[in-house]
């Protein structure tokens, strides 16, 4: 488990990638704090001394109910086309490089932005 002795707080938790990240974090032993507007309550951010880093993942176009609705299939298919790995990211490939931040692998990463999204911004 790469989490183990880490907490992990999730805003948008309720759905999609936001989901499959408190499923990633808690799977690999992490306290997460879940947070959404869908019925969560809020809770304090602390941030900066002690080993607490913040960092950001930056997806590119990701298999959500959301998102696939709000396109036809052929407009999804067109959309993935154009991506470099000629699919959409998976939730759970969210997930994972949020874990990857929030391990020990990567304590020295702060205040960094990881972009995920198949070479998406590449083209
Ligand atoms: N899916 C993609 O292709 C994609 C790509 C790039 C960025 N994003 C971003 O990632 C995030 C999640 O995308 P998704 O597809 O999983 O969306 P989603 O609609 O499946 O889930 C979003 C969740 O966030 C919650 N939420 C909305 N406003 C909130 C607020 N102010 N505070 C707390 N929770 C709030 C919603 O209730 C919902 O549970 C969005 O910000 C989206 O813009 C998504």
């Amino acid at each position: 488990m790469r989490l183990e002795g880490k907490v992990a707080i999730v805003t948008g938790a309720a759905k999609g990638i936001g989901a499959a990240i408190v499923e990633a974090c808690a799977r690999e032993g992490a306290r997460v704090a879940a947070l959404d507007v869908d019925g969560a309550g809020t809770e304090a951010l602390g941030v900066g001394a002690n080993g607490i880093t913040v960092s950001a993942v930056a997806p590119g176009t990701t298999a959500t109910e959301r998102v696939l609705k709000a396109r036809t299939p052929e407009e999804t298919r067109r959309v993935a086309e154009a991506i470099p790995v000629r699919r959409l990211g998976e939730p759970g490939e969210i997930a994972e490089a949020v874990v990857f931040l929030a391990s020990d692998s990567a304590a020295f990463i702060n205040g960094a932005t990881l972009d995920v999204n198949g070479g998406q911004v590449m083209v």
